[in-house]
């Protein structure tokens, strides 16, 4: 007891700040492992290893700049690089080199016809950005598209916007433009090899008072099954050539490879509607996102239980953020988001949202790019998303879907599909967390060329 107590003053304190820092210490474990995980994992050591190889980081070299000694230098005194401007317009311009390494000649064609021709090495793997091409050996036209998992017939059905027509500008500097050819369809069972559909949705030939007329504006397509009434429901961005217009619109069909039937576009909660995406939460309500004010803020508001109009909850989410290509996904509970910033067709960073409740408040949780180098990561590797597709199989795997727009031949626009992950701790300062990291972090990984693990479907 003696001896205890001769230490006196020293002892105690020492336990005490044991106690203070063992105490922390334990808090925040616990507190970063729930909100890392959710709940608790149980970890499958096969679940492990097979969604490892997803998150491979896979670095490039950085894109060769030119050089500075063609401009003056005190213009770059005055306006600062211009590097970044550069590789932007480079991107843009289908003469440059940085321009033919991202969108590959069909040489590089990835897909079932080429393979017999080629070597079969290529078969089921992605190639982001290069021609992909149905099982007829045509290339995929289904841009600014989403995925329909359907149960019945345990097959994926892609829709998206068939833009295989001239490109050309509505008005001087306006912007370049497709006529509306209407909604494609391919279906999978294996996310790779796709089988065209046709033509789900058509464009209007004659009747240039119906918001399908060629020279209006039909984009970002989504589909959902309303179990209820047993109908395939189709929203998607319905627009006069002049974005002036900025509605929905809705068509329905009593198959998933439609014909779909259009029934009216409406301007949702009477805003100005841009780009929009749907959810379809686990209880069965749908949820319709977009663009408002002038693609200041976004809107987000429940569907009727039809999934044919709106109720008239609606939030204003990301409030003055300027965001747009809105993609939704949900994992453990949380909702997550991954959007574009507004450059037209020009790529732009990406950033992920994170929502206790998908009608907010959302919070940013960083730019999900990781890996390829950094003009890459700061440009979503030259493309914009447009669905976040979950991997039922894989939990907290999902493939990010995105556009690399050519916009001198918007045909030619080239699909970017690579794995994404929600797990680990965000990297950057939350908006209302004083900088402590409230949610997991989202990461796209960057990949040449990657593939689904074996046996995706069922690891469980
Ligand atoms: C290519 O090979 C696959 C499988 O071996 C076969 O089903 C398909 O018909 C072949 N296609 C052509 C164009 O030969
Ligand atoms: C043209 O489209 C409008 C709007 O959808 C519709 O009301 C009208 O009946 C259509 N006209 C013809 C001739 O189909």
């Amino acid at each position: 007891m003696a001896r205890l107590f001769s230490g006196g003053r020293f002892s105690v304190s020492v336990a005490v700040w044991t106690c203070v820092f063992l105490i922390m210490f334990i808090y925040f474990f616990t507190y970063i492992t729930e909100k890392t995980n959710g709940r608790l994992i149980h970890v499958r050591p096969n679940h492990l290893s097979v969604a490892y190889e997803l998150e491979e980081i896979e670095e490039e070299p950085d894109f060769r700049l030119p050089s500075a000694h063609k401009r003056n230098p005190r213009a770059v005194k005055r306006k600062g690089p211009k590097k970044w401007s550069t590789v932007i317009s480079k991107f843009l311009d289908e003469s440059s080199e940085i321009h033919s390494m991202l969108f590959p000649d069909r040489s590089l064609t990835v897909g079932l016809k080429v393979e017999n021709s080629s070597s079969s090495s290529s078969t089921g793997y992605f190639y982001p950005g290069q021609i992909w091409l149905d099982t007829d050996g045509n290339p995929i036209q289904a841009h600014g598209g989403g995925i329909l998992f359907d149960a019945r017939s345990e097959t994926y059905y892609w829709y998206g916007e068939n833009k295989d027509g001239a490109t050309y500008h509505a008005q001087h500097k306006g912007t370049a433009r497709v006529d509306i050819i209407g909604v494609s369809c391919y279906s999978s069972k294996d996310l790779w090899s796709w089988k065209n559909e046709g033509i789900v949705l058509r464009g209007e030939e004659r009747n240039i008072t119906h918001d399908l007329y060629k020279t209006n504006v039909v984009e970002r397509p989504k589909v959902i099954f309303n179990a209820k009434t047993n109908q395939y429901v189709m929203w998607m961005h319905i627009d006069d050539g002049y974005y002036t217009k900025a509605s929905v619109g809705v068509a329905i069909s009593n198959s998933p490879t439609g014909p779909f039937t259009y029934l009216y576009s409406m301007r949702p909660h009477g805003s100005d509607s841009r780009d929009m995406t749907l959810f379809k939460d686990d209880d069965g309500i749908a949820y319709l996102i977009y663009s408002s004010r002038d693609n200041i803020d976004f809107h987000v508001g429940p569907l009727t239980e039809d999934y044919l109009g709106l109720t008239g909850v609606m939030k204003r989410i990301l409030v003055r953020q300027h965001r747009e290509a809105p993609a939704v996904f949900k994992h453990r509970g949380t909702y997550y988001m991954i959007t574009s910033g507004c450059s037209g067709w020009a790529p732009n960073r990406a950033m992920a949202h994170a929502a206790a409740s998908i009608m907010g408040p959302w919070e940013n949780v960083g730019n999900p790019s990781v890996g390829g180098n950094r003009v890459l990561r700061l440009t979503t590797f030259f493309s914009q998303g447009t669905f976040v597709l979950p991997l039922p199989g894989l939990p907290g795997s999902f493939i990010f879907m995105a556009d690399r727009w050519n916009p001198s031949n918007l045909r030619d626009s080239r699909y970017v599909w690579l794995p994404l992950k929600v797990g680990g701790l965000a990297d950057e300062p939350m908006d209302y967390t004083f900088g402590f990291p409230l949610w997991s972090r989202v990461s796209i990984f960057w990949h040449k060329r990657w593939r689904l693990p074996e046996g995706w479907k069922n690891v469980n």
